[in-house]
């Protein structure tokens, strides 16, 4: 019987790089955002990862919350629709929201939670993403703050997983596929 042994490949990104990376967007989200009432939501559980380095590489107040989504099978006419499985706790009307992603393919995830998250009519709704993954983008969407482009790999690792495993590696790496 053939099956799919899948293992490390390629690192695109290093810890380093990925904190030299990070400590510079959250520079840019300090002076951006400084004087307002910050919001950073991130997706569990991938996200979670970029936010606790983010959230730390940010020098002004800011407040933090976790949602938890489920997206629907394809194939259904609810493709690209995401169920919220876990809302926030905090209120967003007036405040300004910044959803911290680990990753964007499609979009299709993301647009989905700014359509649940916009008629809560924060001050300002934006998005940041460590990686873009433009090449299978459907959904088009504004990116305020991105890490890194990245080329149409599945990637693993700072909290990007493949069934559940590889997210405690610190760098971000190619996931390798081969038959055995
Ligand atoms: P979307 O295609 O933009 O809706 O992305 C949906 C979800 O797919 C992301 O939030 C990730 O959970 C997952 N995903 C997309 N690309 C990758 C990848 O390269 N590695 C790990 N997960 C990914
Ligand atoms: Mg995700």
């Amino acid at each position: 019987m053939t099956g799919v042994a899948e293992g490390i490949g390629q690192v695109l990104f290093t810890a380093e790089a990925i904190q030299t990376r990070v400590r510079e967007l959250g520079q840019a989200i300090s002076a951006d955002y400084a004087g307002k009432d910050l919001l950073l939501v991130t997706i569990l559980r991938g996200g979670i990862f970029f936010l606790v380095d983010l959230a730390r590489a940010i020098n002004i107040p800011l407040a933090i919350d976790l949602m938890a989504i489920s997206s629907y099978g394809p194939g259904a006419d609810k493709q690209g629709v995401v169920r919220i499985v876990k809302d926030l706790e905090e209120p967003i009307g007036a405040r300004h929201v910044l959803v911290v992603e680990d990753v964007i393919d499609t979009g299709l995830t993301m647009s989905s939670l700014l359509r649940h998250l916009a008629p809560r009519e924060p001050a300002s709704l934006k998005v940041c993403v460590l990686l873009d993954k433009p090449a299978h983008r459907i959904a088009s969407l504004p990116i305020a703050y991105r890490g890194f482009e990245c080329p149409d790999v599945f990637v693993v690792g700072y909290g990007l997983d493949y069934r559940q495993h590889y997210r405690n590696l610190p760098d971000l790496a190619v996931l390798k596929t081969g038959s055995r």
